[in-house]
């Protein structure tokens, strides 16, 4: 018997959000790591929103078609094993569907920017209105930020199982599966009609939408850029302002500091002003150094990691909403001695196989006098996390910034060179000095 085919509207919003997902994660992805300057990066975003809100809508029309219209069944022959797997699989993918773009439009809603959203430039969407009596506002835009990523990463996860399993009912086993939900003319039609739709969304919010964002949305657009804290409030028309931010009570200059004000500078955990913007920084690794300093056998080392990455946001004025991540390839540990380095790797050490990573994620940065920073944070090697103090100083010229700083950390702490050998045979130092010199752009 001939397998059942699934029905020109089933096929049309199976291809159309399938589409619609792969470019949103391109689309998101590649917005996501543009510098803050890019003046793309608004109208980016605003169209990630109306796509992804596009795909909840027609997510909501494809639920609703599936529970009302039986899919056809699996041919007989496959296992009840495959069956019960392909039922999980679809039934995961409708859940996450759901779940990604309301992770999105949750992030957005709760963010202390408040950014309104345009639908195409055609209409402002609402925020989510659970959020009213949230008090740490950036604390839960980033809880919903990891999970819009992680969702929208698990779709892929996912896609990668059913493709493969579309592939073998189309090739291997040959049963007409595949075909069942190949489009045919209604489907065709369908398809093209609803990118017909959403691609003069695009186009009419590069036309007709930029003049509202030029009369309505620009100056967020333009305090942005600016990098300077910024208040956004909405007046009874509806229009956005922009208030500047009141200088905030900043740490004395290095001029007026007497050697008093140095020790009374008080450690202040700044909480940002509302509006208050940190920013991301792109670190240019060329320019940057990540050292360690030991010492073995009675003399001191210098050793680098040439394979890092960190993940920086941060802004004097909004401290609280600011953060640090730093990834670093334990593999690309170097000291210049071939003996050692050749060691550094093995279990006893870094045990690269098993832990190709080590991680800094920072929990609070203060202020702690003219330009100077402390950020706490867990310091995890070989899945060993320790509370650490990072000490830096930061420079901000326009869009450069420069930091320098370390902390000493003890390296049986990390379950580095555990073996007693090591430090009573070799003499190598449990203290390890942790130094860095970041250059990064925003
Ligand atoms: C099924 C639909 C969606 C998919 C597959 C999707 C996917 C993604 C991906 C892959 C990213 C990059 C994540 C990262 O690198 O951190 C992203 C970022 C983002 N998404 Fe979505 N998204 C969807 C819907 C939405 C919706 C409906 C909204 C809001 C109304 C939204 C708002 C955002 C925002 C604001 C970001 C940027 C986060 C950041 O820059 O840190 N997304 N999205």
């Amino acid at each position: 018997m001939d397998q059942a085919r699934y029905s020109s509207v089933a096929v049309t919003l199976h291809w159309v959000i399938a589409i619609l997902i792969l470019g949103q994660i391109a689309g998101g992805l590649y917005m996501h790591n543009l510098p803050n300057s890019a003046p793309e990066k608004f109208d980016f975003y605003q169209l990630h929103k109306s796509f992804g809100l596009s795909i909840l809508s027609l997510t909501i029309v494809r639920l609703g078609w599936r529970l009302m219209h039986k899919p056809p069944a699996l041919p007989a022959a496959a296992p009840g094993w495959q069956k019960i797997i392909a039922r999980i699989t679809h039934w995961i993918f409708y859940a996450l569907l759901f779940l990604t773009p309301l992770a999105g439009w949750a992030m957005v809603s709760v963010s202390p920017l408040n950014l309104p959203t345009y639908w195409f430039g055609l209409f402002e969407i609402p925020h989510l209105p659970f959020f009213d009596g949230v008090e740490d506002r950036g604390a839960l835009e980033d809880t919903f930020k990891e999970r819009h990523a992680f969702l929208a990463f698990s779709i892929l996860a996912l896609l990668a199982l059913h493709v493969g399993a579309a592939l073998k009912h189309g090739f291997l086993n040959k049963d007409g599966v595949l075909r069942s939900m190949a489009p045919k003319v209604g489907a065709y039609i369908g398809i093209a009609a609803i990118f017909v739709v959403l691609g003069i969304g695009a186009v009419f919010y590069s036309i007709v939408g930029s003049a509202e964002k030029n009369s309505d949305v620009s100056p967020v657009v333009e305090a942005l850029n600016s990098g300077e804290p910024f208040e956004l409030t909405r007046d009874e028309k509806g229009s956005w302002t922009i208030e500047p931010m009141l200088e905030q009570e900043v740490a004395p200059t290095s001029d007026e500091k007497t050697d008093d004000a140095v020790l009374q500078t008080p450690t202040i955990e700044e909480a940002s002003p509302v509006g208050a913007r940190a920013t991301s920084w792109i670190v240019d690794e060329g320019a940057s150094a990540l050292k360690f300093i030991g010492e073995e056998g009675g003399a001191s080392f210098e050793g680098t990691f040439s394979d890092f990455s960190a993940d920086i946001i941060f802004s004097p004025d909004a401290l609280s909403e600011s953060s640090i991540m730093v990834e670093v390839r334990t593999a690309s540990a170097a000291s210049g001695n071939e003996f050692r380095d050749g060691t550094m790797v093995d279990s006893e050490w870094f045990d690269v196989k098993d832990h190709p990573t080590a991680t800094f994620k920072s929990s609070v940065i203060r202020n702690v006098g003219a330009g100077a920073y402390e950020a706490d944070g867990a310091l995890t090697i070989k899945d060993l996390s320790k509370d650490i103090t990072l000490a830096f100083t930061l420079d901000i010229d326009g869009d450069n910034a420069n930091a320098a700083g370390g902390v000493d950390v003890i390296r049986t702490d990390y379950g580095l060179g555990m073996n007693s050998s090591w430090l009573e045979k070799e003499n190598v130092a449990l203290g390890v000095r942790i130094e860095f010199e970041i250059a990064a752009k925003r």
